[in-house]
């Protein structure tokens, strides 16, 4: 995909703005941006949310797009996954996690990468700062451990480049933001802890994947997942979000995401 530099940088507001942001939060409201070129909806003024509010509660992107907050289908009584990704997504995340689960698939990983590919960015309609604990800590009752820890660790992996599978987008960085970039010392030193573990690849490829996921116009189907969803995520039988785990207040919000307390 094509980024517009400029146009970027226009999102973020003036030289003093964008210099005062941390390294961590440019590479996300790069994230943001691109997510929000899959977006078809009108820009609009959001200084009455901050950054961090998940899209499905209207939450900007840095580019300023939001969301119209349209009226949301009511979930069935026992949710699931795919309920949750069909009814509770909002589409420029859907999009491009189901674009990057889909070039996963298409380059014969295994079901396991797909699966974490699928699922790397969903907490994003939720919530955004550090996404890849949140995103992780919300699958982690329902998927192997292997796949809870890619999606915690793509968050710091995809500042780092990778040249044996061929990952540079830390020189897009560099491109963007300039030499001086740095990622916060909590991301680095999360790096380095993943960067030696067992399971460093499944991290990573969740990022190489990532780079093939913001393609506007390009719509792929939830239909080839529901298999390997079938195989590999523990559905639990009351739903998502009355199971009892702790992370069912999550699903609950996204569920439910305009009750007032
Ligand atoms: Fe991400
Ligand atoms: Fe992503």
């Amino acid at each position: 995909m094509h980024i517009d530099r400029r146009a970027f940088l226009a999102t973020l507001g003036s030289a003093a703005v964008v210099e005062a942001m941390s390294s961590e939060a440019r590479a996300d409201a790069l994230e943001h941006y691109l997510i929000a070129q899959l977006d078809k909806a009108p820009a609009a003024k959001t200084s009455d949310v901050r950054s961090g509010t998940g899209a499905l509660f209207g939450g900007p992107s840095p580019s300023g797009v939001r969301v119209p907050l349209a009226a949301l289908a009511p979930m069935p009584d026992q949710p699931t996954l795919v309920d949750f990704l069909r009814l509770r997504g909002t589409p420029g995340i859907g999009n491009h996690i189901l674009q990057s689960a889909g070039d996963a698939l298409k380059k014969g990983e295994p079901d396991e990468t797909v699966l974490a590919c699928l699922l790397h960015d969903f907490v994003l309609n939720l919530m955004k700062p550090d996404h890849g604990w949140w995103g992780a800590q919300m699958m982690e009752p329902y998927v192997s451990e292997k796949v809870s820890w890619a999606i915690r660790h793509h968050q710091a992996l995809r500042f780092y480049a990778d040249s044996s599978v061929g990952y540079e987008y830390p020189e897009l960085y560099v491109r963007i933001f300039g030499k001086d970039y740095a990622p916060a010392p909590y991301i680095k030193s999360t790096y380095e802890y993943a960067r030696k573990h067992k399971w460093y690849m499944d991290a990573r490829m969740i990022t190489v994947h990532d780079l093939y996921a913001f393609e506007p116009g390009v719509k792929v189907s939830i239909e080839p997942f529901l298999d390997i969803i079938g195989r590999h995520f523990r559905q639990p039988k009351e739903g998502l979000g009355f199971d009892g785990s702790p992370v069912a207040h999550m699903w609950r919000t996204l569920n439910y995401p305009n009750n007032p307390l």
